[in-house]
């Protein structure tokens, strides 16, 4: 791989010079109305955003941090650009990066100057006010069509605008790689290219899971569609010696094996895939026991634990059971390597978050080297308070690091090389 990186940038000198960073600053916000902004820095946009926006994780804000220091303590002028949330190339002020601004500001203890738009006049005004070692950040770049166009020219005439605001360009968007975006696969085109520090470590500890892991090797899948998930497990079927299934996908899976599966989330068009997938498995895949069926998808709906040959046809099910937490965190308890993606129950409500709980805990308590792979279930393990620390690596990219894993070859890596 002839990826040039960060340290190679930083040691031909970025002083003065303007750096151009994409950054995967995409999220999740919360909407409670009453709630405040979580933002105070002077910078700031005072308008342009809905009141009570909250940012409910702040986790890729923090994983882009080490790039953007080593560039700020560099005296670069910083200008960071990053997608938030799937607005349709126009503006939208639920989607607004402007509350990032701010919390970017304060973790990097400097202001950080918000454009209120993509490639306007804020923008070229903000980036020419820029001194060196300050930091800028522009609007969402989906508020423009040409970011996710399918049409090579009008993706390259966004690009070059972009391409105006830097004279190097940084990729740390690792959760974005997968995507042939203007900013991640047209700039890098136009301009040196580098891969920041998080690029890096994703790629060094994901190719490790397709190199050659110490095994057992152990995957988990949570989350709610087969269908997202379909290509992983194909890939991954020949490779693991164990695949744990649970989430809203296990249902599925649960109707394939001829169990009835109530009114949980049923992908009716994938069951003879998945009755395919596990005819080929060899005993490999382990789905549950045992769930937690509600009247409801409410966190107050009544609730019971139930074998899965025994869901009543009125109920659905949001978690999986004690005893199927207790049958995988037996597997895992025997791996070397773990990989974990989406979440086993709808953990975001107390009453269905015992199974996520318990399966993270579980690969914490592990004598393996584990990665977690994916927002949701990043989100997850912040959520329910456990310590990120006992795991050995927290992926930003969810269906980045899938993708990765699959064997695909990813625009925004293939962007950089050579
Ligand atoms: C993600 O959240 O997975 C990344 O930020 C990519 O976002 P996207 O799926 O909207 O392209
Ligand atoms: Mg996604």
């Amino acid at each position: 791989m002839s990826i040039r990186t960060l340290d190679d940038l930083l040691a031909e000198g970025v002083s003065g010079r303007r750096v151009l960073v994409r950054a995967d600053l995409n999220v999740p916000l919360d909407k409670q109305s009453g709630a405040i902004t979580d933002h105070n820095s002077a910078s700031a946009p005072q308008g342009g955003t809905p009141d009570g926006v909250r940012i409910a994780d702040d986790g890729r804000i923090r994983a882009v941090l080490p790039t953007l220091g080593a560039l700020v303590e560099a005296g670069a002028k910083v200008v960071v650009c990053s997608h938030l949330g799937r607005p349709k190339g126009a503006p939208d002020p639920q989607f607004s990066l402007g509350p990032v601004a701010g919390r970017l500001g304060e973790l990097l203890g400097a202001p950080v100057h918000f454009a209120t738009d993509t490639v306007g006049d804020s923008a070229r005004s903000t980036v020419a006010g820029l001194a060196d070692g300050q930091v800028a950040l522009l609007e969402n770049l989906r508020f423009n069509a040409g970011e996710t166009s399918k049409d090579e020219a009008e993706r390259g005439a966004f690009a070059d605008q972009l391409a105006a605001f830097g004279d190097a360009y940084v990729d740390d968007a690792f959760g974005a790689v997968h995507r042939k975006h203007a900013s991640v696969y047209d700039v890098p085109a136009r301009l040196p290219h580098v891969a920041g520090r998080l690029v890096l470590r994703e790629v060094e500890v994901l190719s490790k899971l397709t190199g050659d892991p110490e095994r057992p090797y152990v995957v988990v899948l949570g989350g709610s569609k087969v269908s997202d998930k379909l290509a992983v497990i194909e890939a991954l079927l020949p490779t693991v010696d164990r695949l744990l299934i649970g989430g809203g996908m296990c249902f599925t899976f649960l109707k394939a094996q001829g169990l009835e599966v109530g009114t949980s989330l049923l992908e009716k068009d994938m069951v003879e895939t998945c009755r395919n997938l596990l005819e080929r498995a060899d005993g490999k895949i382990l789905l549950p026991v045992d769930v937690v069926v509600a009247d409801a998808f409410a966190p107050d709906a009544a609730h019971d634990t139930v074998r899965v040959d025994g869901i009543p046809s009125h109920r659905l099910g949001l978690d999986i059971g004690p005893e199927t937490v207790a049958g995988f965190a037996a597997a895992l308890s025997q791996a070397k390597t773990i990989f974990w993606n989406g979440p086993m129950g709808v953990f975001e409500m107390a009453a269905f978050a015992a199974g996520t709980r318990g399966v993270a805990e579980a690969i914490t308590k592990a004598d393996a080297f584990s990665v977690v792979g994916g927002g949701d279930s990043a989100a997850a393990v912040r959520a329910l308070g456990l310590d990120e620390s006992s795991f050995g690596h927290i992926s930003t990219g969810g269906g980045a690091s899938l993708e990765y894993l699959e064997g695909k070859t990813l625009p925004g890596i293939a962007a950089l090389e050579n």
